[in-house]
């Protein structure tokens, strides 16, 4: 008899990714909406061969409390859950999600600029209480999208769709700032590559989309916040520490900047008191980036892919570079 690996899935999946991984692998899900905590991973699926979860942390702890496992498989393109030297050292296989969610974010970043510039969770709170007649409009009115300077930090692929939409839907001047120049993008959509603190100074619109490092912890911090526009608007689609939250916090009620959009947190979820939460000029999200039906199963179904092909002793399609 063939003995089958153990997967265990931390976040719900489409019965079509659970028939997929079951023709492999003897599987087991959480049925629940939240994603099982890693404690609850130790204490009740400590057994598995492989995991396929989000946000996890992968550390020696967590793995010398589960001897059999050999893949994890996170259903994101982020991987600051992993800590490499650890599964470095345990030679565990990490695969994550990329390519796919690109467009998806890059949409949802564009919703959080148009929200911010045009006002819109603010005036739709205002219309559904009844308040049109009440509000003088010109207190309503906001600023405009096209034709201003959008600064990405961070030009990866989905900094790449970003861009495309800024410059060809919304003829924006793109600058980023990159660890590595990209000279092709440069030519095919005519974005120009700058200094951060140019950046910075510059542009009316910054979306943060860099990975979470050690380098960019905290990124944006106090200095930066006074470097930039009293009309900056930020855009966080990355990972919340990218960004120092308090000094964030100050500089939006201090006027240093104009408004945020905000898909993730230093914390997540977020403690209900941050005070972030309560301001007009920021726009919160649950860190639902690549949250649509079609781009959530074909992540997963990715995520599954490359478990089964780890288990099965080949190099799967999306290893961690690090970890290659
Ligand atoms: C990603 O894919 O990294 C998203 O942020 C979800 O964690």
């Amino acid at each position: 008899m063939i003995v089958k690996p153990k997967v265990y899935i931390a976040r719900r999946v489409s019965k079509e990714v659970q028939e997929y991984i079951s023709n492999f692998c003897d599987l087991e899900m959480n049925e629940g909406d939240e994603i099982l905590s890693r404690e609850g991973i130790i204490k009740n699926y400590n057994y598995i061969d492989g995991l396929i979860t989000i946000g996890t942390k992968i550390d020696e702890e967590f793995l010398d409390s589960m001897p059999n496992l050999k893949v994890v498989s996170n259903i994101s393109v982020g991987y600051d859950n992993f800590v490499i030297k650890d599964m470095k050292k345990k030679k565990i296989v990490g695969t994550n999600t990329p390519d796919i969610l690109n467009d998806t974010v890059a949409d949802l970043t564009f919703g959080l600029i148009l929200s911010l510039a045009r006002r819109i969770p603010e005036l739709d709170r205002i219309t559904k209480a009844g308040m049109w007649e009440k509000v003088y409009p010109e207190e309503y009115v906001g600023t405009e999208v096209h034709h201003k300077t959008l600064g990405i930090i961070g030009m990866g692929r989905i900094g790449e769709a970003v861009a495309k939409r800024a410059k060809l839907g919304f003829d924006m001047d793109v600058l980023y700032y990159n660890r590595h120049r990209k000279e092709e993008i440069e030519n095919k959509l005519g974005v120009k590559y700058s200094s951060k603190d140019k950046l910075i100074k510059n542009s009316d619109f910054i979306v943060i989309l860099t990975p979470l490092t050690e380098e960019t912890y905290h990124f944006i911090d106090a200095r930066e916040f006074n470097l930039m526009k009293k009309s900056a608007i930020i855009i966080n689609v990355s990972r919340g520490q990218t960004i120092n939250e308090l000094a964030l916090i100050d500089a939006l009620k201090t006027g240093k900047i104009a408004g945020a959009g905000l898909d993730v947190f230093e914390k997540e979820p977020t403690d209900k008191n941050n005070p972030l939460l309560r301001m007009d000029n920021v726009v919160t999200l649950p860190h639902i980036g690549s949250g649509t039906w079609k781009t959530r199963n074909d992540m997963s179904m990715m995520a599954a892919e490359n478990m089964v092909s780890a288990l099965q002793g080949n190099i799967p399609k999306n290893l961690v570079e690090e970890l290659a």
